[in-house]
Formats: structure tokens, C-alpha cells, sequence
């Protein structure tokens, strides 16, 4: 993808996430038409699929050969990260939607084959966008997010994780994580992660732990880090894979790797 062509679908993908988020906007305060998914507090509303769909729509009109990874399944199965590839989730933080009305985002990452070439994070209630192009920079509206600090000390960061990792979990023996929560200076849990990456880029909050993410949670935020030397991967440190869901680990490069070796004591 040369640089007019990320330019071109940059902007006209900021058009449709400001679109999208007017009509999330007006629309909230109508029945939501609340389901669940893989469990009673997995939710979902038609204002999910309904921003998934507006996105696949105008997607298949305006780029017919490009492809979509959507959350609420109107994109496609892709098994392989050949050409252009869309990845939404047009509502993260849905509990929060549903509950709190706020502090939930569109996220969007564009990849051309395999590598980030634009990354969306709109905080909808907020009127903040979170942006950035390969190369370019990254920015919160207009202005540009600075490199992260390369000096931050684990004892002095900010953490962004949820309670579940001090509970018994798949990942990683609880009373490790006991003893990391106690390492650093603050935890935090805002319930969207794409928000939680966006506050990793933007350097108030140094780190964010999740058990399992989809690509869609993570495709923006992971794009958007890489231009402000945010490091992203899975728990042992290998680098994010697109296509599957994982546990994660994003974080400022000066802390990713102590975090990384702190997790493998505990790692099952
Ligand atoms: C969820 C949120 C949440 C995270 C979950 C995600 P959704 O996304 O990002 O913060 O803890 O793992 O599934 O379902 O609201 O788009
Ligand atoms: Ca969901
Ligand atoms: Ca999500
Ligand atoms: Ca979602």
C-alpha cells in the first residue's frame, strides 16, 4: 500500500467512524434489544451488528477487494493475511454501552498483507479519536501522541488489567499476578480494551494485561502503539498474530520485558 493509497482510505474511513458514531449517539437511548452471546454477561445490541453492518456495507461498496474481520460476524473467515484486511469491532466495551452509556469505542485496524497500516480508536461519547498511519505518527484528535517514555520504571507504572487474573485462570498461576499487582504502582480497569491500548499509546497508563483478546479488540490499539514504540504480543512475548485470539500483553518498551519474564514464573 503506498502512502496516496493509505491516505486516500484513511480519510474515508474517519468519515464513516464519525458517521458511525453520530448514529450510535442518536440512537442509544432507544430499546437496545439486549442479547447474550458465549455467556450471560457476554451482551450484545442491534447497535452492535448495526455499526458492524454499516461498516461491512460501505466496505464491499467503495473496496470491493479489500476484506473484513468483524466481531459480530458480517465480515468474512479468513485464514490467511494476504491483501487488505479491515478489522472491527464496532462496539468495544458493549457492558459498558449497555450499563454506563460511556467509555466505550469503534475500533479499527487496516492491514495490508499482515503489516498495520492504520489504526482507529473512537471513543464515542467523548468525541476523541484516536488515530494513526504506519510511518506517520499516531495522534489523539490533532494532536501528536509523544514516544513513550523510555525511562518508566515498573515500580512507577500503571497497569491496566481485569480482576480475573487474580482468580484461578488458564493463563497464569493467581498468586504470581498476587505479587505483580504489589510490583507496580497502580492497577487500573476501564472495561474497554481498545480504550485501555489507547491510554497505553498515550502514555497515562503504561501497560495493559489482558487473559484472551480477539483481533478485533486489539487491531487499532496494536497499530496506533507501534507508531509511539508501544510494544504488543501475547503472554510469552511472541508477536501479535492477527488472525487468532489470544492473551495479551501491551506495554511501554521499557516495561514489556520485565512484565513478559514476570509472567513465565507463573505461566501454566
Ligand atoms: C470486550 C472489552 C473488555 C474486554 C473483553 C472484550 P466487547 O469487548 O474489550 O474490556 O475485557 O475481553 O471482549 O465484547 O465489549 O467488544
Ligand atoms: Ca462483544
Ligand atoms: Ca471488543
Ligand atoms: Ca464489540
Amino acid at each position: 500500500m503506498d502512502q496516496q493509497q493509505r491516505q486516500e482510505i484513511y480519510e474515508t474511513a474517519r468519515q464513516w467512524i464519525y458517521e458511525a458514531g453520530a448514529q450510535i449517539r442518536g440512537h442509544m437511548n432507544e430499546p437496545l434489544d439486549i442479547e447474550t452471546k458465549s455467556n450471560p454477561n457476554d451482551l450484545v445490541t442491534v447497535l452492535d451488528k448495526q455499526t458492524e453492518k454499516f461498516f461491512v456495507d460501505r466496505i464491499h461498496h467503495r473496496y470491493p477487494e479489500h476484506h473484513i474481520i468483524g466481531e459480530e460476524g458480517f465480515g468474512d473467515t479468513l485464514s490467511q493475511v494476504d491483501g487488505t484486511i479491515w478489522i472491527i469491532d464496532p462496539i468495544d466495551g458493549t457492558m459498558n454501552f449497555v450499563h454506563q452509556k460511556r467509555t466505550f469505542a469503534i475500533s479499527i485496524g487496516i492491514l495490508h498483507n499482515g503489516v498495520g497500516e492504520i489504526g482507529f480508536i473512537y471513543d464515542v461519547m467523548d468525541d476523541t479519536l484516536y488515530h494513526a498511519k504506519r510511518g506517520e505518527g499516531a495522534f489523539k484528535n490533532d494532536s501528536q501522541l509523544a514516544p513513550l517514555d523510555k525511562e518508566k520504571k515498573i515500580k512507577e507504572a500503571i497497569v491496566g488489567m481485569n480482576h480475573f487474573w487474580l482468580c484461578d485462570n488458564k493463563v497464569v498461576d493467581y498468586t504470581v499476578m498476587q505479587k505483580f499487582v504489589r510490583t507496580v504502582r497502580g492497577t487500573r480497569t476501564i472495561g474497554s480494551a481498545a480504550l485501555e491500548l489507547a491510554h497505553v499509546a498515550e502514555g497515562v497508563q503504561d501497560a495493559y494485561l489482558a487473559l484472551s483478546l480477539a483481533p478485533w479488540d486489539v487491531a487499532g490499539g496494536i497499530i496506533i502503539n507501534a507508531e509511539v514504540g508501544g510494544i504488543a504480543g501475547d503472554v510469552d512475548g511472541n508477536p501479535w498474530n492477527p488472525l487468532k485470539r489470544s492473551a495479551a500483553v501491551v506495554a511501554n518498551p521499557s516495561i514489556h520485558n520485565y512484565i513478559i519474564e514476570f509472567l513465565k514464573e507463573g505461566r501454566k
